[in-house]
């Protein structure tokens, strides 16, 4: 029975755990949502006992219902919401404070300050990333400044720090390892995505002592072996990469060119554009696609903040449905001649416009307006959201090629009429995969690659088989009217212009 490979995917709102047996096909798998702690207005942290306690359970019971012992499985993958960051104590593995989640704004004025010093190019240059509070490096720079004694602990080595993956790493190893990947590090604001280390220069600005900081090792490489005590045999961690990246290498987007958007909480496109660094004029992010064998793939990413959440919000906030999957048949009962707009910036907007303290407005309202209209305008603001980073994809890498085919996953790609949308809006075609387990296949691919015991990234691959292409039908002149309306919402809802 040996030859299994397990997944970790470790996300914003749940933990989960797949089995995939020797031919890539899921066998058992587990999945248990935790508690999100808002502390302040735009503040999100986790509990780092929540994390650990709901993937050391859920790989457990993934394992049950495929009838498996860890004995079975060959290596581990792990994949992860990116960019939340923890601080622990290197003795007892206990952290300093709750994780510091993605989402999180606390950093909003210590990013303006550093703006304001003029030091947006040089973190660009080194980092690809932009000064947002969503990234690691300025949630580490709080943590070492807000948390009592922190400073002084992480300046005589006691402390550690990282991002998930690091910090499940050091738990699952016995706190033997203290490793991340190259994909993880790309998004902290302190790694060096052209030279691949941790850049002095930027740590020394944001007064972050380097020896805080795990490993970066390839995304397929020895990453450490899980304490036996654990699952009752020693298991090795052999892929790691974080959940966007691990989705790219899921949906087989290894070549230049090839795109893939994932609609979970947020929305976050991935364009590979292979050994070359592309640089954005268009405020997207160049980030690290992944890196194997020693050679680092780039891409180029758009990040949206809410897409499923702004469901989930028609759902939880304004219970206009009982069910998630209930959106795009109410949807479909809008009425045609309202243009209603909803612009999602619940935590403000990311790219294109990075306007960190932009908050959700609604425009178009009429006597008529009823949750129908509410419907269609959260489900259409994905849509329009992935048509401005495609925009902005294409103007900063024209040679992509102007046939762009998007490869999609996540939650939200089950609704048909969500999808239609998205290829209306784009005016390009639309591919679901049959498999939608596509971050948790990354990562499994990445240990199952490495352990030997899975195919090569081109027979891969070939294994990647589409469910549905949905084409665009739009009328010209629809979408164009559809596509000024939302621009002029977005220019509405700006903080800056
Ligand atoms: O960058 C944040 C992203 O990694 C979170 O993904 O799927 O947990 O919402 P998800």
């Amino acid at each position: 029975m040996a030859g299994h490979i397990l997944a970790i995917d470790q996300g914003t709102t749940s933990s989960r755990a797949i089995v995939f047996d020797a031919d890539m096909k899921s066998v058992g798998s587990s999945q248990e949502e935790f508690t999100q702690h808002f502390p302040r207005s735009g503040w999100v942290e986790h509990d780092p006992e929540d994390i650990w306690n709901t993937v050391v359970s859920t790989v457990k019971a993934a394992l049950r219902n495929a009838g498996l012992s860890a004995g079975d499985v060959a290596a581990i993958g792990i994949t992860n919401q990116r960019e939340t960051v923890l601080l622990w104590d290197r003795q007892t593995g206990r952290p300093v404070h709750n994780a510091i989640v993605w989402q999180d704004r606390r950093t909003v004025a210590l990013c303006e300050e550093l703006k304001q010093k003029g030091l947006e190019p040089k973190f660009s240059a080194k980092t690809g990333l932009l000064l947002d509070p969503y990234f690691s490096g300025t949630k580490l720079a709080w943590l070492l400044e807000n948390v009592e004694g922190a400073r002084a602990r992480a300046e005589k080595g006691e402390l550690l720090a990282g991002t998930v993956d690091a910090y499940l790493i050091w738990r699952l190893t016995g706190g033997k390892a203290h490793a991340s990947d190259a994909t993880n590090a790309s998004r902290t604001l302190l790694y060096n995505i052209a030279d691949n280390c941790w850049d002095e220069e930027l740590l020394s600005i944001l007064d972050i002592p380097a020896a805080l900081l795990p490993e970066v090792k390839d995304s397929a490489d020895e990453f450490g072996v899980t304490d036996e005590s654990l699952f009752g045999a020693a298991i090795p961690i052999l892929g790691v990469a974080g959940d966007q990246q691990a989705a790219t290498i899921g949906q087989a987007c290894f070549k230049p060119g090839m795109l893939k958007s994932t609609y979970g909480t947020g929305c976050f496109a991935v364009l590979n554009t292979g050994t070359s660094l592309v640089r954005s004029s268009n405020r997207l992010l160049s980030t690290i696609a992944y890196r194997l064998n020693g050679e680092t793939t780039y891409a180029l990413e758009g990040s949206i903040f809410v897409a499923g959440a702004a469901v989930q919000w028609l759902r939880d906030g304004l219970k206009i449905i009982g069910q998630a999957a209930d959106s795009g048949k109410l949807a479909d009962r809008a009425d045609p001649t309202q243009d209603v707009y909803l612009v999602p910036a619940f935590v403000g907007l990311g790219a294109p416009h990075w306007d960190p303290e932009a908050r959700g407005a609604i425009f178009g309202l009429t006597r008529n307006t009823g949750p129908a209209e509410f419907a269609r305008a959260t489900l259409e603001s994905v849509a329009f959201q992935t048509r401005d980073l495609l925009d902005a994809m294409h103007k900063d890498w024209p040679d992509g090629g102007d046939e762009i085919i998007l490869r999609v996953d996540g939650g939200m790609v089950a609704s048909d009429w969500t999808m239609q949308r998205l290829a209306d809006i784009l005016d390009a075609p639309v591919d679901r995969p049959t498999i939608l387990e596509t971050t948790a296949l990354g990562a499994a691919w990445l240990a199952g690659f490495k352990a030997g015991v899975w195919p090569s990234a081109e027979e891969f691959a070939r294994n990647w088989a589409l469910d549905r292409q949905f084409r665009p039908q739009m009328r010209d002149d629809e979408r164009k009217r559809k596509l000024a309306g939302w621009h002029d919402a977005v220019r509405r809802t700006l903080t800056h212009n």
